[in-house]
């Protein structure tokens, strides 16, 4: 088998062209398929996608060798003039706020649609003029970025075969409604032979939008279009359970570090790209209420507010950064002192064994989104968790409570429900912390990363073979 991951990104992004740098590239989806890889030992791979960052194009052909050569990615340049009304335009201003049910946050404007349909085009043309397509290579398609290339593909290649898989929720269909270009969005996704999502949810939610938009039907997620059987699916993607549940001495001392430094406070954490999805903002008015409510943890409470730059040319994302650091500073500056600073902010991105070491220093850790469409911080922290100690306060409107329920299961919209959240957490028996940790890590070891892809590529293989048996019929 030969396997084709085409995303937004690629898992790698440049920082430096003279010499070359790369970083890690940020998110969930790039974790996810790049742990898959590695934990099914597959060997014939390659990655499509762009770089990142605004790069010269007489710098491509430097970057790309290097790519090619050592990490087996092929990159994507984008012209200067399409980047930012697809990336900032289109993808996150557009369709971000409406998939994530916030149509009131989104914005509608032809010309980048237009990009947004030329960009997918420059990721359909990487993949003919690079990639030897046959009938063992799977073309797996990723995310929201990429809609309108599953149709492309197929064009080309009918008898391809073609998994997409969307990283983000799927919106009720009175939301996606909204969508101008709701019926060319649709129909570039069944191209695909298999379409996942996250949740029950989200798959529910395409399937009606199919029926509303298209008056497409379906049996159990099946239905045909242009004569071809097509499925709509649920997979939860999963973690790489062995990586954040390592045993390493270094990690331990990062976490004696940061216990010591902190006087052996009890130590809240919170970790997110700077999102407006994420519920920060809710995150930090719930705290300050704690505060105020119970004087006792005063002194004795700390919260590292991790936060990863995102999206920085998109205005909301600025304003959003903004208000939180203008929160965080009149809490800090009300309720701190000489020795005890409430909130101790970071705004860049953790290496993975601090982060592990994080995980591991905390009593409690928050992710409250308002909307997200897994969130494997969540999985994360319970894998990481050897020894069944920490509690998992987790949003209602995360894909990932479907999977954790022993969590404290909260709604992100309620100040007061986080609030009293936080404190029975910091109040919480050892004894329950571990019974419930130990539910969720068994429910983790079940459906890890490397169930989760299989799962899905077994699928495209069922749908793929049952295209051609319609076919000889
Ligand atoms: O989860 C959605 C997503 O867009 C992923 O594609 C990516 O992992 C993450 O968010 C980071 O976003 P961006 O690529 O815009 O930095």
């Amino acid at each position: 088998m030969k396997l084709v991951i085409i995303a937004n990104r690629i898992p790698l992004t440049i920082r430096g062209t003279d010499p070359l740098i790369f970083v890690r590239s940020p998110g969930g989806l790039v974790s996810g398929i790049d742990a898959f890889i590695k934990k099914a030992n597959i060997s014939d791979w390659v990655w499509i996608g762009w770089v990142g960052s605004r790069v010269k194009k007489r710098d491509l052909e430097k970057i790309r060798s290097t790519l090619i050569q050592e990490s087996n990615c092929i990159p994507i340049y984008i012209p200067e003039k399409l980047l930012d009304k697809f990336y900032n335009g289109f993808s996150n201003k557009t369709l971000w706020p409406l998939f994530h049910n916030m149509p009131d946050l989104a914005t509608y404007k032809q010309d980048e649609w237009q990009s947004y349909q030329e960009v997918n085009k420059l990721f359909f043309r990487a993949l003919i003029d690079n990639v030897e397509v046959d009938k063992d290579t799977y073309i797996w398609i990723h995310d929201y970025h990429l809609m309108l290339l599953p149709s492309m593909v197929r064009e080309f290649y009918p008898d391809a075969k073609i998994g997409f898989f969307l990283h983000i929720p799927f919106p009720p269909p009175e939301t996606f409604a909204q969508l101008p270009w709701k019926r060319e969005t649709l129909e570039g996704l069944l191209g695909a032979d298999v379409i996942g999502f996250h949740t029950y949810e989200y798959t529910t939610n395409f399937l009606r939008s199919l029926s509303r938009v298209l008056g497409i039907e379906h049996s159990m997620g099946e239905l045909v279009y242009n004569s071809r059987i097509i499925k709509a699916d649920t997979f939860p993607m999963g973690i790489d359970v062995d990586k954040f549940n390592v045993k390493d001495d270094e990690i331990e001392e990062q976490v004696l570090s940061i216990k010591q430094v902190l006087h052996y406070k009890k130590i809240i954490f919170s970790v997110d790209r700077l999102d407006y999805t994420k519920g920060i903002y809710n995150r930090l008015l719930a705290y300050e209420d704690l505060l105020k409510r119970r004087e006792d943890f005063r002194n004795n409470v700390v919260l590292i507010l991790n936060i990863v730059p995102s999206r920085e040319g998109v205005e909301h994302y600025q304003r959003m950064k903004r208000q939180i650091e203008e929160k965080i500073a009149e809490i800090n500056g009300y309720f701190g002192s000489v020795e005890w600073v409430p909130i101790l902010y970071h705004y860049k991105s953790l290496p993975v064994n601090e982060l592990i070491a994080h995980y591991r220093a905390c009593d409690v850790i928050l992710i409250t989104p308002i909307k997200d469409g897994m969130n494997l911080v969540a999985k994360e922290f319970v894998a990481s968790r050897q020894d069944l100690k920490g509690v998992l306060i987790l949003s209602e409107f995360a894909g990932a409570a479907k999977e954790l329920g022993e969590a404290l299961i909260v709604n992100p919209n309620s100040i007061e429900e986080l609030s009293k959240a936080i404190e029975a957490a910091l109040d919480m028996p050892e004894d329950e912390q571990s019974f419930r940790l130990k539910a969720m890590q068994e429910r983790l070891r079940r459906y890890d990363i490397l169930r989760w892809g299989n799962d899905f590529i077994s699928s495209v293989k069922e749908i793929s073979s049952k295209r051609e048996i319609l076919k000889t019929k």
